[in-house]
């Protein structure tokens, strides 16, 4: 008789997936590594179709407590380079990064004057809010050219102790909110345990995992194809996925429940043993790199407690799973014409739905049109 028929439990993990003969020999800084490192060779992102441009909406840039008051930073993202600074009123600030003078960049070097951002070269301050020069210390009059508006200024927001910009590449203004995480600034819940990667790939095939039903079984190894239900808003969706993770004690129920908003805002909700929000900070440096960053947040009383093993186990084990993936969208190219078979999940009606963070080429149908879609799985 087999341990099956005794009713033991019965070993269920699956075999290794294929990706793990990139990662088995990753361990301890080898992985920290790995994740950051630049794939070098790549195809041109023209090669990859990887040339759509970048969604519009808020995206994460950095955690409010790495700016204080009077420090200035460069930042790199859209293919854009920026000077980020909060002011000695607390607000945070964001301007294109080279001076209209001699172009110097005002972040590296340049520092805080009260509110306004001084370049580091000849200490050409500038209003982060206009746009425009409003002092220079050494000349009597401040050029026409810069006293109107010389200079793109960027809509920031702070939420979930992180700093958001927004991007649009026409410059629209913002077309709706960072939607709050109650568990982010929750006194109860514990400070955010950060990992990090580089993605040598683009924004939307990353995005398109989520509803990419049948890859949990063959890059994650979940013990079935998982099934879903989706939620369609007007910027923002989100699932349910359901499926069987094999374990040494046999086959267990897994859900994780997703959201965003727009293309820059997702957080998944863990529970079950170990209730843990992750907020997925993705943000595209260039078209074909992203730059990601898991923030997980725990209540304290259970990562603390006697199951934070087991909490800690399930932070480590949603990494390894990003780990898998990366070795995909590394690689990826954009298909724009898949062809898709029937186990797979709602991949067209996804991309339907995310062409919307798209500028539409003037003349285009769709140009300017958000098109409900109805729930589907
Ligand atoms: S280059 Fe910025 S002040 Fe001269
Ligand atoms: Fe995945």
């Amino acid at each position: 008789m087999s341990e099956h028929e005794k009713g033991a439990p019965v070993d269920a993990r699956v075999p290794p997936v294929a990706v793990w003969q990139v990662l088995e020999k990753l361990k301890g800084q080898a992985l920290l590594d790995w994740r950051l490192a630049e794939v070098k060779n790549r195809p041109s992102v023209k090669e990859r179709n990887l040339d759509t441009g970048f969604a519009f909406g808020w995206y994460p840039v950095m955690l409010s407590r790495d700016l204080e008051a009077g420090v200035v930073k460069p930042l790199r993202y859209f293919s854009t380079d920026l000077a980020i600074w909060r002011g000695m009123d607390g607000k945070v600030r964001m301007l294109d990064a080279y001076c209209k003078h001699l172009g110097a960049h005002l972040g590296h070097g340049g520092k805080v004057s009260g509110n306004l951002l001084e370049c580091p070269f000849h200490a050409w301050r500038y209003d982060g809010e206009e746009g425009v020069v409003k002092e220079i210390p050494y000349a009597r009059a401040i050029p026409p050219q810069v006293k109107r508006k010389c200079t793109r200024t960027w809509h920031v927001t702070e939420a979930n102790r992180w700093i958001w910009m927004w991007y649009h590449p026409q410059d629209v203004a913002p077309m709706w909110e960072v939607v709050e995480q109650p568990e982010a600034t929750d006194p109860e819940w514990t400070d955010f345990e950060i990992h990090e990667w580089n993605v040598w790939g683009s924004l939307q095939n990353m995005a398109e995992n989520g509803v990419d039903f049948a890859h949990f079984q063959f890059i994650h190894g979940t013990a079935n194809l998982p099934k879903g239900e989706l939620r369609w808003g007007e910027w923002g969706r989100g699932a349910d996925v359901r499926a069987k993770m094999g374990t040494p004690m046999g086959e267990v129920d897994g859900c994780i429940s997703y959201d965003t908003m727009g293309p820059g805002q997702s957080w998944t909700r863990f529970t079950g043993i170990s209730e843990t929000l992750l907020i997925a900070c993705l943000t595209p440096v260039e078209e074909d790199h992203v730059h990601a960053r898991f923030c997980f947040t725990q209540p304290k009383t259970q990562a603390e407690g006697p199951m934070g093993g087991l909490a800690r186990a399930m932070i480590r084990d949603i990494c390894k799973q990003f780990d898998q993936d990366k070795v995909v969208w590394d690689r990826q190219k954009f298909e724009p014409n898949p062809i898709i078979c029937d186990g797979d999940g709602p991949i067209p009606q996804f991309r339907r739905f995310f062409g919307r963070y798209y500028v539409k080429p003037e003349g285009d149908p769709a140009e300017g049109k958000v098109e409900p879609l109805k729930a589907a799985s």
